[in-house]
């Protein structure tokens, strides 16, 4: 740090979490290895005109082989923490059934990896890759899908329960029910706003259940769930534009935050879907399964949503605008005051859990010139949401740890290998990693040292 930059570890408090965060299929490869099953992720990249470039997760960055080097490398960067997500298709490689050990395996490794170079290691168990089996037979629409992911997340538990200390249920069910399901960015590319709903429900119950079945295997571990929140602003003060707000707030944030920490769906939204679907898949007493009592919650920013009422005033659409701000490789606006404005927004409306930033970084397009990435873009980014994360402290927010999106250059789905968001750089034919000047900047951040 330089004398001029007050932002250091030390404003945050002194058990922190630091960390940085991956998934399963957008850096392990290997999908047919170790009795793998297929997941939505494999059908929908297979599937022309779904992945940009069609890129798929079969190869990614190797981190199924490569998983020693990836965890000695954070072990040199000064990393504490690793939030990486289990495949669900590897563990049960059709969705039910017996735990298919050599896949299971895997996970017993990086962990023991991860534990032998001082790493404490979260473990997501959905981060998007439904076993295909189970999309089969009707995938998150179905309230069975739900009973099928609480077996999977117990037996995950009672394997690495005695290693690992946090797990997180879900990876943000928004984008898996409305992306998934609704507008069919991502798989299994579906496009039916009932079904979306539907899931969405599923995808909670499916969290609640198994916050039972993994404190029942590992009963001191710490669980949580992450959602991708935003704060949503009106783009002007116009007819109709707090309208849009209070309906993207609903469904993008409050859709999910109230049944998971008050046990009820916003009323308001209720009454805006109302015409899309009877929401007769909740059933008596799932909102007490969904709202069971977590350890802490994970929230995932990149951006803020600003919102106008779209070509059709006093329906659903709504129109999403740029503040021409710098904006990443993604298009998203760079807007760390946004970070702060959520964080203090949950604890405010939803009391003082412990918030964990799980995810938070930027793509873009970065260029490897003689063994260094000068990504100086990415570098302002996490010092300006780290500094959005130490106000938040000041301003009485819980927060309790902080990941980096991403350790490492990966698929990002939709968008393939085009979207670079490591803190370090691999090759994707070579598979030769690289740490970047933000990767060299955070190991600086965490340890006080130069990379
Ligand atoms: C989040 C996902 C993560 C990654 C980032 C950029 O929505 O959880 O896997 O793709 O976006």
């Amino acid at each position: 740090m330089t004398g001029q930059d007050p932002l250091s570890r030390n404003a945050f408090p002194a058990d922190f979490t630091w960390g940085v965060a991956t998934s399963s299929y957008q850096i392990e490869g290997g999908t047919k290895e170790d009795g793998r099953g297929p997941s939505i992720w494999d059908t929908f990249s297979g599937t022309p005109g779904r992945v940009v470039d069609g890129d798929t997760g079969e190869v990614a960055v190797e981190h199924f082989h490569r998983y020693e080097e990836d965890v000695a490398l954070m072990a040199d960067l000064g990393v504490e923490a690793y939030r990486f997500s289990v495949a669900w298709p590897r563990v049960q490689p059709t969705g039910s059934g017996p735990v298919n050990v050599a896949g299971l395996d895997f996970y017993d490794r990086l962990v023991d990896a991860l534990l032998a170079r001082g790493i404490t290691p979260w473990a997501t168990l959905y981060h998007w890759d439904l076993p295909q089996p189970l999309e089969d037979a009707g995938g998150w629409p179905v309230r069975a899908t739900a009973e099928r992911f609480a077996e999977y997340a117990g037996h995950v538990a009672q394997e690495l329960g005695d290693r690992v200390g946090h797990f997180i249920t879900l990876n943000e069910p928004w984008c898996s029910a409305f992306l998934g399901y609704g507008s069919g960015r991502h798989a299994p590319g579906r496009s039916d706003p009932a079904e979306a709903l539907a899931a969405s429900h599923h995808l909670l119950l499916g969290h609640g259940l198994a916050v039972e079945t993994i404190r029942a295997a590992a009963p001191t571990a710490q669980v949580g769930i992450t959602l991708n929140l935003y704060p949503v602003d009106g783009a002007h003060d116009g007819h109709g534009v707090a309208d849009a707000v209070r309906r993207v707030d609903g469904l993008a944030n409050r859709w999910f935050l109230d049944p998971v920490l008050r046990g009820a769906y916003p009323k308001d939204v209720v009454e805006d879907v109302r015409h899309l679907s009877d929401l007769s898949f909740v059933h008596d007493g799932d909102l007490d399964v969904v709202s069971a009592p977590l350890d802490f919650l994970g929230v995932n920013y990149y951006t803020r949503h600003v919102v106008a009422p779209g070509a059709f005033p006093g329906t659903v659409d709504v129109d999403f605008q740029g503040r021409g701000m710098p904006t990443t490789a993604m298009g998203w606006e760079v807007d760390p005051d946004g970070l702060f404005d959520i964080l203090t927004r949950v604890t405010r409306d939803y009391g003082d859990l412990p918030l964990v930033m799980t995810e938070n970084g930027a793509a873009f397009d970065d260029v490897l010139v003689d063994g260094r990435v000068h990504d100086e873009q990415r570098v302002e980014f996490l010092r300006g949401h780290l500094d959005a994360g130490r106000r938040a402290v000041e301003a009485g927010v819980p927060l309790a740890g902080y990941f980096a999106w991403s350790l490492m250059d990966n698929f990002e789905w939709a968008e393939g290998y085009a979207k670079r968001f490591g803190l370090v750089h691999v090759d994707f034919r070579t598979q030769e990693r690289t740490v970047k000047d933000s990767g060299r900047w955070y190991s600086e951040f965490l340890t006080g040292t130069p990379y």
